[in-house]
C-alpha cells in the first residue's frame, strides 16, 4: 500500500446500525454490503457476531457475498466472542477480527473494576487468540480519546507484539478537539515500538460535531485508515461521515492522501441507507443532503448561473447528483426566474422578465417554493403572456 493511500473502513452495518430503531434484516444488510463493495470501501465491518443469531447470520452472508473488500467482525476481549466471530467470517475472502478493550481510567475503573496492567494483559491475550484464527487482526483501545498517551502507547505496543495489523484509536465519546486527536496519533506514531508493523486507524464519534475534523487531523498526522459510516449515522450523534472525509481528501489534493472510493456512487448509497433504515438525512447535510447543491438566495443564484464555481466547490456530478438546483423562493432574483423559465420553455426578453417577475413575487410571497407548474401559471397569468407565446 502506498503511503498516500487511506483505507476506508465502513462501519454502517455495525456502529451505524446501533442507531435506536434502525435495525436492518440480513437481506437489507447484504444489499448495502454489496453496494459498499462496489463503492470501493476497503473494509466492511459487517456486525458483532456474538451479539445475536441475526447478527451472526448477517456477517456470515455478507462474508459469502462480498468480492473485494475485507469483511470484519467486532468482538470484545472475550474468547467466546472471538471464536464466534471467526466462525461467522469463515467464508470471507479477506476476514478481519476487530477486538479490543476500554483503556481510559473511566473504563478501567468503572466498567472493568480492574487496573492498567490487567488491561494490557487482556489486550495481548485477545489479539493473540484472534491471531490463531485469522492473519488480519485489528485492535481497538476503546475511549482512547480520553486515555493518556503514555499508557495508550503501552497498550498499543502489547497489541503489536501479539500481532495486531491495525490499531484503532477511537474517540468513543467524541470528546477530543482536532489538534488533540491529531497530536495523539502523532505521539503514537513517534513513541510506540514496532508501530511500522501496524496501521493507525481513526474512529471518531460526533458528540461535539468534530468527528470529520478529527479524522482528517488523524490522517494528516499519520493514520492511514478512517472508520466511518454512510450519512454519519451511529451511536448518539453518530460517527464520521464517509462521504465527508472522502470528498475532503479529494478536494484537497495537496494533502496527497487518496482513497479508492467511486465518488459518483455517494448520493445513491446515501439514499439506499437512509431508505433502508428509515432515517431521513438532514437537508443541509454536507455532500448528500437535499440542499447540498441547491441555491436559493438571489445573489447566489445569479453567481451560480454565471459560473457554477462561484458558490460551489464540488461538481454535483462527482458525487452522483445530476445538477445544482436553482430553487425559486421570494428571495430569488430575476436571473433565477429567467433560468428556470427557460428550462420549462420560455425565453423571456428583459422587459417581459420585469413583468413576469412582478407576478412571480406576488406568488412567491404566498408559497414557500415555486415549482415548474407554478412557473407556467405565473407566465400564463402575466400581462405579457400573449406577447411571450407569439415570439
Ligand atoms: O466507539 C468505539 O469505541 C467503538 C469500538 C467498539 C471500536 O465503536
Ligand atoms: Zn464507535
Amino acid at each position: 500500500m502506498s503511503n498516500s493511500q487511506v483505507q476506508i473502513f465502513d462501519t454502517t452495518l455495525r456502529d451505524g446500525e446501533q442507531v435506536p430503531g434502525c435495525k436492518l434484516n440480513t437481506e437489507q444488510k447484504v444489499v448495502i454490503a454489496e453496494q459498499l463493495d462496489f463503492l470501493g470501501v476497503d473494509i466492511i465491518e459487517a456486525g458483532f457476531p456474538v451479539s445475536s443469531p441475526g447478527d451472526f447470520k448477517s456477517v456470515e452472508e455478507i462474508s459469502k457475498t462480498v468480492k473485494n473488500a475485507t469483511v470484519c467482525g467486532l468482538t470484545r476481549s472475550v474468547e467466546n466472542d472471538i471464536k464466534v466471530a471467526a466462525e461467522a467470517l469463515k467464508y470471507a475472502k479477506k476476514p478481519r477480527i476487530h477486538t479490543g478493550i476500554g483503556t481510559s481510567d473511566s473504563h478501567i475503573i468503572h466498567k472493568f473494576k480492574s487496573n492498567r496492567e490487567d488491561i494490557i494483559q487482556r489486550a495481548y491475550a485477545a489479539v493473540s487468540y484472534a491471531k490463531s484464527f485469522v492473519e488480519d487482526v485489528e485492535f481497538y483501545a476503546e475511549d482512547a480519546g480520553r486515555t493518556d498517551n503514555d499508557y495508550l502507547a503501552r497498550v498499543c505496543e502489547a497489541a503489536i507484539k501479539a500481532g495486531a495489523t491495525v490499531l484503532n484509536i477511537p474517540d468513543t465519546t467524541g470528546y477530543c478537539l482536532p489538534h488533540e486527536y491529531g497530536a495523539k496519533i502523532k505521539y503514537l506514531k513517534e513513541n510506540v515500538k514496532g508501530i511500522e508493523k501496524a496501521i493507525l486507524s481513526c474512529h471518531c464519534h460526533n458528540d461535539l460535531g468534530l468527528a470529520t475534523a478529527n479524522s482528517i487531523e488523524g490522517v494528516i498526522n499519520g493514520a492511514r485508515q478512517i472508520e466511518c459510516t454512510i450519512n454519519g449515522i451511529g451511536e448518539r450523534a453518530g460517527n464520521t461521515a464517509l462521504e465527508e472525509v472522502v470528498m475532503i481528501l479529494k478536494q484537497h489534493p495537496y494533502l496527497n492522501l487518496d482513497t479508492n472510493i467511486q465518488t459518483e456512487m455517494l448520493y445513491g448509497i446515501s439514499q439506499l441507507v437512509s431508505d433502508s433504515m428509515g432515517i431521513y438525512t438532514q437537508p443541509n447535510k454536507a455532500i448528500v443532503g437535499a440542499n447540498a447543491f441547491a441555491h436559493s438566495s438571489g445573489i447566489h443564484q445569479d453567481g451560480v448561473i454565471k459560473n457554477r464555481e462561484t458558490y460551489e466547490i464540488i461538481d454535483p456530478k462527482e458525487v452522483g447528483v445530476t445538477e445544482s438546483a436553482i430553487v425559486l423562493t421570494a428571495r430569488s432574483g430575476r436571473a433565477a426566474l429567467a433560468y428556470r423559465a427557460k428550462n420549462v420553455g420560455y425565453e423571456l426578453t428583459k422587459l417581459q422578465l420585469d413583468e413576469v417577475y412582478a407576478n412571480f413575487l406576488t406568488f412567491a410571497d404566498k408559497k414557500k417554493e415555486i415549482n415548474d407548474n407554478d412557473i407556467h401559471q405565473i407566465i400564463e397569468t402575466s400581462k405579457v403572456y400573449q406577447q411571450i407565446i407569439s415570439t
